[in-house]
């Protein structure tokens, strides 16, 4: 077949992958085709558009290095990241809600003793976290392994800190016999995810801020449970509402509450943490 023209062209692509042997690399690809045709007859896309776009992607690949991921930032500010997670993570009653990953994390943290200060010298308002970790039925999970990590008062993370020579504010926790975990820290700030490259100018252009509200992450792994990766949010923290990337969920919000005078674990004022989470059983 040849001539082919608006009206036509879309079926003939569609036709060109019914020779796919996996019929879910076939299902995927007919249906991008779809939509790609569609978004474009949609906009009338002009060849100047069209030529942005391949230059904006180009332009977003060479952002990436083993440090650096423009494409899931991407994903993640168009709601894409967000959008896959909660088609994959339908969470039973008793589940913690899951939220975005994000770029910071880094695998195997420093293991610290229940109790631990993970924010070493790094000045802040002083923080107590108390956690539990529980299957959906609420039975508590010893030696489930608990990572956390945040950012600092100004809302940098360690890695974004080049003269740092260790990692703070990231921590790997077990919890003990009874599901519970705790640590001492400092309150994260709200911070602009990464705003100097293509996504960046994605956000200016269509005036919207890169903020994201204050949250500590964390993932949680244990046997015979799907790992739990998501945040606890800060629930006086600005951008609850306008998250750059649209991870917020009202059962990941909790009170940071104040506290003005030390109890038997901090010395002065503080402000206190305590959240319940709760693992999804594997394969269901
Ligand atoms: C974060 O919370 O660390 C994050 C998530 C998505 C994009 C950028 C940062
Ligand atoms: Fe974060």
């Amino acid at each position: 077949m040849r001539d082919f023209d608006e009206t036509n062209i879309t079926a003939a692509v569609l036709d060109r992958f019914t020779a796919t042997p996996d019929p879910r690399l076939k299902q995927i690809m007919q249906s991008l085709v779809r939509h790609l045709h569609d978004f474009a007859r949609d906009v009338e896309l002009t060849f100047e558009e069209w030529q942005y776009a391949i230059d904006y992607l180009t332009r977003t690949g060479r952002m990436c290095t083993d440090k650096r991921q423009e494409f899931i930032l991407l994903s993640d500010t168009l709601g894409l990241s967000m959008l896959v997670d909660a088609i994959n993570h339908r969470m039973p009653d008793g589940a913690t809600e899951t939220t975005v990953l994000g770029p910071f994390y880094v695998a195997g943290p420093p293991e610290f003793p229940l109790g631990a200060d993970i924010a070493g010298s790094l000045p802040g308002e002083p923080l107590l976290v108390d956690g539990s970790v529980s299957g959906a039925d609420g039975r508590p999970l010893a030696g489930a392994i608990v990572d956390v990590w945040q950012a600092d008062r100004d809302g940098y993370y360690d890695v974004q800190r080049p003269e740092l020579e260790t990692a703070l504010l990231r921590a790997r926790f077990h919890t003990g016999a009874d599901g519970k975990f705790s640590f001492k820290s400092v309150m994260p700030s709200f911070y602009p995810i990464p705003d100097d490259g293509p996504v960046g100018d994605m956000l200016q252009a269509t005036a919207r801020h890169p903020n994201r509200p204050a949250h500590i992450h964390f993932m949680i792994a244990a046997e015979g449970y799907q790992t739990l990766v998501t945040h606890v949010f800060a629930a006086d923290s600005p951008y609850l509402d306008s998250d750059a990337v649209f991870g917020v969920k009202n059962s990941l919000i909790a009170d940071f509450t104040r506290h003005d005078s030390g109890d038997g674990r901090m010395t002065g004022p503080f402000r206190f943490l305590t959240y319940d989470f709760g693992l999804k059983p594997s394969g269901k």
